[in-house]
């Protein structure tokens, strides 16, 4: 009687932590929350203290002045920064509340790495529950994907889902509502920015920064080189290593597939390594469904082509791979009485 009263009152969240990018569902509202996973902290006589979260902290990252640090506190997967992550949870989940889309403490559920430590875990949830939540759950981010792609995670049938993070790759086979195998990888969208930086800088003597190299792989980039991809270009703007002057220069795909040859065959060999270390009646299962790519690495012009050609079994990128796993985490907490075994409580 009383949880129906609070249910009335209160509405749900269901958050996506990632490395790279922090969203918020809320039932019956959609995506209400999508910015970077960014904080600013300026330290001043020792004291420091939380100048911008998401979209302005991003504009901040490489152009910050001595005493501003702009952080990625979840950067490879895992928690780098306990105090700062905490902050930005916090941030995130009172946003909401200010936005007068509550009356009441929500239930939360929040989507973890599938290899984050019991201390990580317990930290996540701490947070959610200093922000206001009523009740928090955590789901695991594999778990999450596949449900918000839409596969068949309940069924007596093997699935593969390859969530490409920012930080890290997480490829998870799930059958009957559990995960039967999963890995983590710590090559990502991030690491394809460092390559296409540093190829930038050792064959044009040109130096970018973080930002620049994220727009030429979602401009240009590209896992294979095509045929015609001399005719893909892109002005970029960097300093020059010979004389220290701004210079423009003209990248073109070609030098941008070259640049993520080895992010690329690192994801597309983790895919591999892990269907062969499924058994063999999954295997089967798989083969006739295929792999499904999650996460903003799945945009990655023709990765499935590539992750396809090494293991052999067709590849789809899931509809709206940037979201899946927000959705996924909303949709498991919709359904937490029937389903209850892929949300987890209390660390
Ligand atoms: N069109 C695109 N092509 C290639 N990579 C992309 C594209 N859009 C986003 N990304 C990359 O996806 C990554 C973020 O994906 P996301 O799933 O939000 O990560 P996380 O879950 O770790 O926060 C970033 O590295 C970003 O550069
Ligand atoms: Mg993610």
């Amino acid at each position: 009687m009383f949880d129906r009263l609070f249910g009335f009152f209160s509405t749900d969240m269901a958050i996506d932590l990632g490395t790279a990018n922090t969203l918020v569902y809320v039932d019956g509202k959609g995506v209400v929350l999508n910015e970077p996973s960014v904080v600013a902290i300026a330290t001043v006589n020792n004291k420091t203290d939380v100048v911008a979260v998401g979209n302005e902290a991003k504009q901040m990252l490489g152009k910050t002045p001595g005493h501003i640090r702009a952080i990625r506190p979840l950067r490879d997967g895992v928690i780098a920064d306990f105090e700062v992550a905490e902050e930005m949870i916090k941030y995130f989940i009172r946003r909401i509340h200010n936005n007068r889309l509550f009356s009441a403490s929500p239930r939360i559920v929040i989507c973890v790495p599938y290899g984050a430590t019991a201390v990580e875990r317990r930290a996540i949830q701490e947070s959610a529950e200093e922000a206001g939540a009523r009740e928090v759950y955590l789901i695991e981010e594999p778990m999450a994907a596949a449900i918000g792609a839409g596969l068949p995670i309940t069924e007596p049938q093997g699935s593969i889902v390859v969530d490409i993070g920012g930080g890290t790759t997480e490829v998870a086979v799930i059958s009957l509502g559990g995960i039967v195998y999963a890995s983590s990888i710590r090559v990502g969208g991030d690491k394809m920015d460092e390559e296409i930086a540093t190829y930038i800088r050792k064959n044009f003597n040109l130096l970018i920064g973080e930002a620049t190299a994220e727009r030429i792989k979602k401009e240009i980039g590209s896992a294979i080189t095509l045929q015609n991809s001399k005719d893909v270009k892109l002005t970029i703007k960097g300093r020059s290593l010979i004389d220290g002057n701004p210079k423009d220069m003209e990248v073109t795909q070609k030098h941008v597939a070259e640049a993520l040859m080895d992010p690329v065959s690192a994801i597309a060999e983790g895919v591999k390594d892990a269907l062969e270390r499924t058994p063999p009646e999954l295997v089967a299962d798989i083969i006739d469904s295929g792999i499904t790519l999650t996460g903003g690495g799945a945009l990655l012009a023709n990765l499935d082509t590539v992750i396809s050609h090494i293991t052999g079994v067709f590849v789809k990128v899931a509809e709206n791979p940037l979201n899946c796993v927000v959705l996924g985490t909303g949709r498991a907490l919709a359904e937490t009485k029937k389903n209850g075994s892929v949300l987890l409580k209390n660390y």
